[in-house]
């Protein structure tokens, strides 16, 4: 198994990835157009000529990156390709010289060994307009992780009416 950067002719097959992990509110959906704009984005693993896991990082600036959409089929779950994935991930993260890296979780003990650490500070410009299309941004219960220094400049501007969450934030990766 490997993981190397995702191409256009990835996105179906990430799509698939994301969608079978979006009815619990464990990953964001994203469309097609979506994830063809924004590719560049993702890693994924493959078996055989197989994507069975894929992840992306998004950029924020250097201050601020985001693990998001990290998902493995099942059947090749155990396997090693989640760990491939984040270290893809990161390295990734360290070319972009991005000082802090966040990601939204249930499975804090996932990210755990390679660095990530609880924090229950708001994120500059992790912006919670994604929480507007999810299931659970009623009632989010994800943990926000950070590896890095919580950075303390922001770029974008605020969202009107969308408030930060002060634990958690995200809804779905
Ligand atoms: C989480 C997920 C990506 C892990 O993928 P995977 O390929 O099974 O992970 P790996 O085989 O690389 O496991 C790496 C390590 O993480 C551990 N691990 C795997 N799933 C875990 C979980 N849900 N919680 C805590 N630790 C986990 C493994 O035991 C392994 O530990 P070890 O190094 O001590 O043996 C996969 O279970 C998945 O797709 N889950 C559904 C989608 C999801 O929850 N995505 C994360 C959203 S934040």
């Amino acid at each position: 198994m490997d993981a190397r950067s995702a191409i256009l002719p990835d996105a179906v097959a990430i799509r698939a990835l994301i969608d079978a992990h979006t009815s619990d509110g464990t990953l964001l959906p994203r469309s097609l157009p979506e994830l063809y704009e924004n590719i560049r984005d993702f890693v994924v693993v493959e078996d055989d000529g197989v994507v069975v896991g894929c992840g992306a990082l998004h950029l924020y600036g250097e201050h601020l990156a985001e693990i998001r959409s990290i998902a493995v089929m099942p059947e090749a779950r155990g396997w090693g390709a989640g760990r491939l994935l984040v270290r893809a991930l990161l390295r990734e993260s360290l070319r972009q010289q991005v000082s802090c890296v966040c990601v939204f979780t249930r499975i804090p003990g996932f990210f755990a060994p390679f660095g990530f650490v609880v924090t229950h500070e708001t994120l500059p410009d992790k912006l919670y307009k994604d929480c507007r299309r999810c299931a659970r941004r009623h009632a989010c219960d994800e943990i926000a992780m950070i590896r890095g220094p919580l950075p303390e400049t922001e770029v974008a501007p605020r969202l009107a009416g969308i408030r930060r969450p002060i634990v958690a934030a995200g809804g779905g990766l």
